[in-house]
């Protein structure tokens, strides 16, 4: 498995505070990578830090193997990025967005117009490309942006948190999007505090808190580090109680000693359990 984005002991500190505290990641080529963790673990700062947009203290990041300090502009190169923020400009067209996007990364009219054609007419937004970005819905304007950010042919695209705010149909959408260009080759790294959507979409997920990897692996892995098997119930005082079991033979044990609790229920883990487990959030904080 090559590797496409390494990221070795990385610290980024504002003022004295580390928002990037020693991470440690490895990004596979082809793969979809989804990264996890509560608000303010660090992630849009290791989305900002990789795609050079924001300095950093120490610590070693290499994206296709161009170490970004050595070779910023051929590592800029291979990125593409979606920040959390929309960055289209909202005075020009989707398409006047697009030109001034490929002109930036040097690409000829001839190409440059082969390339907004091709993509366009992937995705459907042919009809949108001499409207204004404001005149677009939510769910447009982010499939605008991201065919925008992937018009210079990048192997990795960085998505920060692309379906916040997003209806589960546009949701849906973006997904197929993503899931398309990852099949046409296109390395994706996405940030998300959708539980369900990293289950959905991605091949390997990384959970980050305090700014340092915690877990790492594939969804069914990371829920086998901390038990196939959950016991749920609501106490007296209302709260929900979750516990994990290494197999259903444990947890139906421990079920059974419960008595008649609200709610009982013996399920499989899922990985909103392992980020509960890990991070030691209630699952309500994430969003
Ligand atoms: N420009 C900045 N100036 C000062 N502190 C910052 C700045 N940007 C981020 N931070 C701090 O760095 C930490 C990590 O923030 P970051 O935005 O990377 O978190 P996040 O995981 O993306 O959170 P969220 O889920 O809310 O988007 C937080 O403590 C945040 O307050
Ligand atoms: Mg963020």
């Amino acid at each position: 498995m090559n590797e496409i984005i390494r990221i070795e002991g990385l610290v980024k500190r504002f003022g004295d505070k580390p928002a990037l505290n020693g991470l440690d990641l490895s990004v596979h080529e082809g793969e979809i990578f989804g990264y996890l963790g509560p608000n303010g673990a660090g992630k849009t700062t290791t989305v900002r830090v990789i795609s050079t947009l924001t300095d950093y203290d120490s610590g070693k990041v290499v994206v296709d193997g161009h170490d970004i300090e050595e070779e910023p502009y051929e590592a800029k190169e291979c990125m593409g990025v979606i920040q959390q923020q929309i960055s289209l400009d909202k005075d020009l067209t989707i398409r006047e967005n697009m030109i001034v996007h490929c002109m930036y990364h040097m690409m000829g009219k001839k190409e440059r117009e082969e390339r907004i054609a091709e993509l366009s007419k992937y995705v459907g937004l042919e009809d949108y490309l001499d409207r204004t970005v404001d005149s677009l819905s939510g769910g447009w304007k982010k499939r605008a942006a991201i065919i925008c950010s992937v018009l210079h042919s990048p192997k990795v695209l960085f998505l920060d948190e692309p379906t916040a705010g997003l209806d589960i149909q546009a949701r849906r959408l973006l997904w197929d999007l993503v899931r398309a260009l990852n099949k046409r080759g296109t390395t994706i790294f996405v940030t998300t505090h959708y539980i369900e959507e990293a289950e959905i979409l991605c091949d390997r997920v990384g959970i980050i808190d305090h700014g340092r990897l915690i877990a790492v692996g594939r969804p069914q892995e990371l829920c086998e580090t901390v038990g196939s098997t959950v016991v749920e119930y609501t106490k007296e005082d209302e709260t929900t109680e979750y516990r994990c079991f290494r197999n259903r033979d444990e947890a139906d044990e421990f079920a059974k000693g419960l008595g008649s609790y609200e709610n009982l229920l013996v399920r499989k883990t899922n990985l909103e359990d392992v980020f509960v487990e890990l991070t030691g959030k209630a699952a309500g904080e994430f969003q």
